[in-house]
């Protein structure tokens, strides 16, 4: 960090925890999925379900970085960035990390919502709301759950890749303030992005687990 640099704090720790954490439970999931121990893929599904819903929550009344309304910019936004007519570097999501970032939540969303409803192939093991559909929508249901995986690997792909290209070419460190929440820019801001009260975090996180909870048990039918 050169004299002048001065740190900011972008990320809180509700979106850091949640980043994380979804990245052993996708990969439990999925070796669980594989090694057929779909026990412990529901109970990952469950715990992924949680980190979403608190996510999207999150993105309406959270920090501003994680803010939707913050990072999700119209095709002008788009334009002025790679023409690189912004102004210094972005507190928070680019206008083009933004978009990929919605891109991954809204498939995670569906592919756990799928899951719960999904059946498989000779009926024996099914998502808790499978009782809802009948047995060719639960197969479809299972069908996408499995298509969607494969989207959101290419995602991550991209996602990982272009951490490295601002790493290496951007000369941008994205990975350190996503661990410590802190950001070095050159000069201080004019505005630091506004906090939202962890308590406020918690109480989301425990209204999206009791809702997991709920889909969990089926909602009404247990
Ligand atoms: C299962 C794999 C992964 C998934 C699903 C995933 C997903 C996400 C999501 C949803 C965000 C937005 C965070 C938010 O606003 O809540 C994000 C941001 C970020 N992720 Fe990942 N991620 C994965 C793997 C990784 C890995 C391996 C790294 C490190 C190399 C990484 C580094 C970052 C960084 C640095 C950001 C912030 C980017 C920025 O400054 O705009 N991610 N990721």
């Amino acid at each position: 960090m050169s004299m002048s640099e001065t740190k900011v704090r972008v990320w809180d720790l509700p979106v850091r925890v949640f980043h994380w954490l979804l990245i052993p439970l996708i990969a439990f999931s999925w070796w669980s999925a594989e090694e057929g121990r779909l026990d412990w893929h529901r109970l990952s599904g469950y715990a992924v379900l949680t980190l979403i819903v608190f996510r999207l929550v999150w993105g309406l009344i959270g920090s501003e970085t994680a803010r939707f309304a913050r990072f999700l910019k119209g095709l002008r936004g788009i334009a002025n960035y790679v023409g690189k007519k912004s102004d210094g570097p972005t507190l928070g999501h680019n206008p083009l990390g933004g978009w990929s970032v919605f891109a991954m939540l809204f498939l995670l969303a569906a592919q756990v919502t799928l899951g719960l409803f999904a059946i498989d192939v000779d009926g024996i093991e099914s998502g808790p709301l499978a009782v809802f559909v009948t047995f060719d929508q639960g197969r479809v249901a299972a069908e996408i759950h499995h298509f969607i995986f494969n989207v959101l690997l290419a995602l991550i792909g991209l996602h990982v890749l272009a951490i490295l290209y601002y790493a290496l070419f951007g000369r941008q460190n994205l990975v350190g303030p996503m661990i410590t929440g802190r950001k070095s820019v050159a000069a201080s801001p004019a505005q630091t992005p506004a906090l939202a009260p962890l308590w406020l975090a918690l109480i989301v996180l425990g209204a999206s687990a009791a809702l997991a909870y709920a889909a969990s048990k089926a909602f009404w039918s247990f």
